[in-house]
């Protein structure tokens, strides 16, 4: 099957030297990249900025922001039976970029965000995507309620919930622990390394 995979966080720009961004590493959407390839699909992985080395035989495009990972995910996703959307995208970004680097002055300053585009929520109704569908969510609190939430509005097959108040697993930790959410019914799955948890999510996704 052909699988697009989206990983790491974004940066959103303020001016020529800053940029706004999260603590994704990327390390559970490229574990998903290498085990789909070493599973024989055809992987193409759209990454923001990482230190992780791209997986053996899968196609990459790296991106620097959320309206850069929009423009790749819309001009890609139609080719895909499956798409993962396990990146970490900002969800607001500067209003304005400054020309010029900003120079300290003022005691205070305030920096005006606008919203991005949801990308995961854009790929059934604006992007036309008819494949298998899955998303993550990230959650401090009522993680099944939220994620079960997010699952239909944004008309996912799956969704993978992280409890992202647990220092122990999810940003930046090589262990996952992980609910599987449904339009219907969830589970959640034992901790394991993203490694393993990637190898076992893959074969759950083939399935659906
Ligand atoms: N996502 C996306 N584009 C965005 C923001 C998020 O594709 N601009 C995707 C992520 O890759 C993830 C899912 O949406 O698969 C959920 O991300 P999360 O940040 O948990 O949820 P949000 O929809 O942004 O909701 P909130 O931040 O309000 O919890």
């Amino acid at each position: 099957m052909k699988i697009l995979i989206t990983a790491g966080p974004t940066r959103e720009s303020i001016d020529p030297v800053r940029y706004l961004t999260n603590r994704s590493s990327g390390k559970m959407g490229y574990a998903f990249a290498a085990a789909a390839a070493k599973r024989g699909h055809s992987v193409l992985l759209i990454s923001g900025p990482t230190s992780i080395e791209i997986p053996e035989g899968v196609d990459f495009i790296p991106i620097e922001n959320a309206a850069e990972m929009y423009q790749a995910v819309a001009s890609q996703i139609s080719r895909h039976d499956i798409a993962i959307f396990a990146a970490a995208v900002a969800d607001y970004t500067p209003s304005k970029i400054a020309e010029q680097k900003i120079k300290k002055a003022e005691n205070e300053i305030t920096l005006t965000l606008k919203q991005t585009k949801d990308i995961l929520g854009s790929a059934r109704d604006i992007m036309g995507f008819k494949g298998t569908l899955v998303g993550f969510a990230a959650e401090t609190e009522n993680l099944l309620e939220n994620a079960r939430a997010k699952c239909l509005k944004k008309r996912c097959d799956l969704i993978i919930a992280n409890d992202i108040s647990r220092s122990d697993i999810g940003f930046d930790s090589p262990e996952n622990e992980v609910t599987l959410v449904y339009p219907d019914n969830s589970k959640t799955l034992p901790q394991e390394s993203k490694e393993h948890l990637a190898f076992h999510l893959i074969e759950i996704i083939e399935d659906l």
